[in-house]
């Protein structure tokens, strides 16, 4: 058996690459990357696949019995491109399935929305593929929010827009633990899984954090647009708009969903205050 992890160059293929050598084994796991310099910590074989290369994929597809998607960086219309490449890809090397990493959230009502419209696109896609498959709705990485820990501290507070809305922060490691399991195991073909941890509102993020660091912010609700406008001009108009949008759609309420984590991964989801002390474990 072999299984290929696409996008093995970036956090989430590397981390759950690693799983599945712990899990199945080195011989059997395949990494597929724009960059193959970038993996070969992996220890694993690394074949070239840019999502843009159709030929790419033809090619490192083969002999390949299951694929991991990772969804694409890319602006949505050339994400759904990108990933039929793949999965083009896949159905002419007659892989048996597909398992594809997918986001939580609404189709509708924020400025992420087209992004989540692109992965329900793609959902659709596999379905269509012939090819077994399993989804994944990835819930937010808590890592990004863990890495501002020292602005917060200098500005002494959490500052965004997402007021009450609560979000089912997730980490990378514990969607590969979840991702192994669907590649790995039959019984998940033809699911759609909330991959999504523990519901928490932006104050208990404040609070946990000052538990986990002993420091002393508070949270500060902002508007929507306010907060949008300040994360475009700091990090540039794409990237500020899409972490605007994922704020607005905490707002609304659109991470605060039941989760299907222990379905799929066979474990509890670690609690907000489990990650938050595995992060400090591993980056202070
Ligand atoms: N749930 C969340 O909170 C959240 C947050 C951010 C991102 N995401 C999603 O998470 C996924 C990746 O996350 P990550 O943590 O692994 O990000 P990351 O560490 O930044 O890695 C990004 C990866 O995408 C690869 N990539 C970019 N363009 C590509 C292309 N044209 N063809 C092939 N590979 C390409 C990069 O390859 P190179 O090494 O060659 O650059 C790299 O391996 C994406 O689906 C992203 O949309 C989710």
């Amino acid at each position: 058996m072999k299984i290929a992890v696409t996008s093995v160059s970036g956090q989430l293929g590397a981390a759950i690459a690693n799983q599945l050598i712990k899990t199945i084994g080195k011989e059997h796991v395949v990494g597929i990357a724009r960059t193959p310099e970038k993996a070969q910590h992996l220890g694993i074989e690394v074949r070239k696949g840019d999502y843009n290369s159709r030929e790419q994929f033809n090619d490192a597809l083969v002999g390949i019995d299951a694929v991991l998607l990772v969804s694409g960086m890319d602006a949505p219309d050339k994400r759904i491109e990108q990933h039929r490449n793949v999965i083009e890809a896949a159905k002419q090397n007659k892989v048996a399935k597909i398992v594809y990493t997918s986001i939580i959230g609404a189709e509708k009502g924020s400025a992420f929305s087209p992004i989540v419209q692109s992965n329900r696109q793609t959902e659709t896609d596999i379905k269509n593929s012939g090819l077994d498959f399993v989804i994944g709705r990835n819930s937010i990485y808590i890592k990004p929010d863990l890495e501002y820990i020292d602005t917060y501290v200098k500005e002494g507070e959490i500052r965004n827009s997402a007021g009450t809305g609560k979000c089912t922060y997730t980490s990378r490691q514990a969607l590969a633990i979840a991702y192994t399991q669907m590649l790995t195991e039959e019984k998940h073909n033809g699911n759609t899984y909330n991959l999504a941890g523990e519901a928490i509102t932006q104050a208990e993020l404040a609070n946990y954090i000052n538990t986990v660091y002993g420091t002393n912010l508070s949270y500060n609700a902002i508007s929507i647009d306010a907060y949008t406008k300040e994360r475009q001009d700091a990090l540039g108009e794409f990237l500020g708009t899409v972490i605007g949008g994922i704020y607005e759609s905490m707002h609304n309420g659109a991470y605060d969903i039941k989760s299907d984590y222990e379905k799929a991964a066979g474990v509890p989801h670690p609690s907000a205050l489990e990650l938050i002390k595995a992060y400090k474990a591993i980056f202070n």
